[in-house]
């Protein structure tokens, strides 16, 4: 930057402004984070930049890396080394979630259309193959949805924030309903346009609905004056709603739901007949008395530590920042301590942030309690994940990609046993400074393979140690024309070859 600077500030001053040019394309280029790409396959991957401070709890890291420059988006596991484990196909994506259904561990995910913070889409249920099993929808005509897109129709209208299992073999999700309100309480029409927020429950197998709830047919329990969005003269037509609630995470806990408003900065509990036990509002209090640092706003993935009839306890993704209030407070993994009787005083139990590189974030992120103690924070469109240890010591930093220029939605660490069910991926090449041949193997979505084993004909010619993604293994004794086949050692797939490649093909 300084060099270039330099170098302009000598050139005539005829030449200044294409020099200008020159040094704001070499800082666009400059503000792309690198991919990480393969000889043996097509797959480019954000580079994940992991330092490690301390010892992190076991299991991969689970995310939908959204590239807003180049314009795509995977859903993706990575390990703790910063190395891919599996990359699937470009779409949109959002709330990707590892979870157990049946007794068998699979993945949860949104795809769709994704508006202007929320969308419409499906839920696809992946096993441990990244095959789907299941589909959830949920049927816009039948729902009568209006999503302010019309003519453009979706099939399926559930929204990008949720995708969290229950035990009963259903899933929760939020939906976004486009519809008329009257808006003179926050300053807007009184036949205003507003985006509703609801919390469906699905059957997984059926998509029969077992349960609903809609914010503005609550609007006396959860009213407009609770909101801490500006109607920025939105909410005057269909295409441009008021965005209330926002509604950005959902739990059921035994058989009521908890529910996250990024907007109303508020945590519901709901019973099942759709009245509010309780409102917990992070900057009023709501129900409850704030105690001092306990005040949140514009939170994501609220979730229970602990709950008893006595007290709950809290933890969830501080942002405290919009792009409608700038990036100005910190952003902190937060944990409140709630009294449901008596005092109904909020304290703060834990709150951690990376003070070296403190985060301000502005949209999405998560905070996942891991065991012994420890949690993992995501920070949505500022793309760095961190894992603090029992004691609010950061362990782990990773970055995928600058600030705003990569996103998110949410991160999770889970152990994962990936089975796939192609076969494993090779190039031989020959090089070009030495006799040897390299070949380059990887296997999309497999976790546990030790060693590949290169044979020519009958006969083994090398065996390797896996390195990361793509193993890179120099083999003696091969000519160009001749075939190899690499075979998985180790793993639950142990044994599966690739198909044979001719030396010198695809390099
Ligand atoms: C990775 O992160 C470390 C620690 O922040 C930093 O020193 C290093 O330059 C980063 N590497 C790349 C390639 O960005
Ligand atoms: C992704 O969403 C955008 C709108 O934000 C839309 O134009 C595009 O068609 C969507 N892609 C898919 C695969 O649905
Ligand atoms: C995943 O599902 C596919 C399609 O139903 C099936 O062929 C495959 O065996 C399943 N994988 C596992 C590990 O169950
Ligand atoms: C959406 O709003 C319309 C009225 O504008 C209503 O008829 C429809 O039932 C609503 N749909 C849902 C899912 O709430
Ligand atoms: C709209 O709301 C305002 C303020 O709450 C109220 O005074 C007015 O009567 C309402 N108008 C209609 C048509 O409901
Ligand atoms: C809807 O309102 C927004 C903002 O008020 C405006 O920019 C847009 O043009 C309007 N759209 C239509 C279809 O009237
Ligand atoms: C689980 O499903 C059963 C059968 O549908 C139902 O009776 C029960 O209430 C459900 N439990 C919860 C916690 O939703
Ligand atoms: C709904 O359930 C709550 C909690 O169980 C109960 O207090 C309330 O009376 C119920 N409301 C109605 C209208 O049945």
């Amino acid at each position: 930057m300084s060099r270039s600077l330099t170098s302009c500030l000598s050139q005539a001053l005829a030449l200044f402004a294409s020099c200008l040019s020159v040094s704001a394309a070499q800082s666009s280029t400059a503000s792309l984070w690198p991919l990480q790409s393969y000889k043996s396959s097509s797959i480019q991957t954000p580079f994940m930049n992991v330092t490690k401070m301390g010892q992190t709890e076991p299991g991969y890291l689970f995310l939908t890396p959204k590239d807003v420059i180049r314009g795509n988006g995977y859903p993706t596991i990575y390990s703790d080394d910063g190395q891919l484990v599996w990359q699937g196909s470009s779409a949109n994506y959002s709330a990707l979630q590892p979870q157990m259904l049946d007794g068998e561990p699979v993945i949860a995910l949104w795809t769709g259309y994704a508006g202007k913070g929320f969308g419409w889409g499906h839920i696809s249920i992946l096993n441990s193959s990244y095959d789907e099993i299941h589909r959830v929808t949920l049927n816009c005509k039948e729902q009568n949805f209006v999503t302010g897109l019309e003519p453009m129709e979706f099939d399926s209208c559930i929204d990008i924030h949720e995708s969290q299992f229950t035990d009963n073999g259903t899933i929760l999700v939020t939906a976004v309903n486009v519809t008329q309100a009257n808006l003179s309480s926050v300053g807007g029409p009184k036949d205003g346009w507003i985006q509703d927020g609801l919390v469906y429950e699905i059957d997984i197998k059926t998509n029969e609905i077992v349960f609903r709830w809609s914010a503005l047919e609550n609007l006396d329990e959860v009213p407009l004056s609770d909101v801490y969005a500006p109607l920025g003269g939105s909410g005057v037509n269909k295409t441009d709603p008021y965005g209330y609630p926002h509604l950005n995470a959902v739990y059921k806990y035994g058989d009521d739901y908890l529910v996250s408003s990024r907007y109303m900065c508020s945590v519901f509990f709901i019973a099942p007949n759709g009245t509010l036990n309780w409102h917990l509002h992070g900057r009023t209090g709501g129900d409850f008395h704030l105690g001092i640092g306990a005040s949140f706003c514009y939170q994501h993935d609220v979730r229970f530590e602990s709950q008893t009839p006595e007290r709950v306890t809290l933890s969830m993704h501080n942002n405290d920042n919009t792009d409608f209030t700038g990036a100005t407070s910190l952003t902190t993994g937060l944990v409140l301590d709630v009294e449901l009787q008596g005092s109904k005083k909020v304290t703060v139990k834990s709150r951690v942030w990376d003070a070296d590189e403190p985060v301000y974030a502005q949209s999405q992120g998560s905070y996942q309690v891991l065991g012994n103690g420890h949690t993992l924070q995501d920070h949505g469109a500022t793309p760095k994940i961190e894992e603090y240890d029992e004691n609010g010591r950061i362990v782990m930093r990773a970055r995928f990609g600058y600030d705003n220029t990569m996103q998110t939605y949410r991160v999770y660490r889970y152990p994962w046993v990936g089975r796939p069910s192609t076969k494993p991926s090779v190039v031989a090449c020959p090089s070009s400074k030495s006799r040897k041949t390299a070949v380059y193997v990887s296997w999309n979505g497999a976790t546990d393979v030790q060693s590949w084993k290169v044979l020519s004909g009958s006969q083994v010619k090398h065996t390797a140690v896996r390195n990361g993604f793509e193993t890179t293994i120099l083999v003696d004794g091969l000519s160009q024309k001749d075939q190899v086949v690499v075979e998985a050692v180790g793993g639950v797939i142990d044994g599966v070859r690739s198909e044979s490649v001719t030396i010198g093909q695809g390099c």
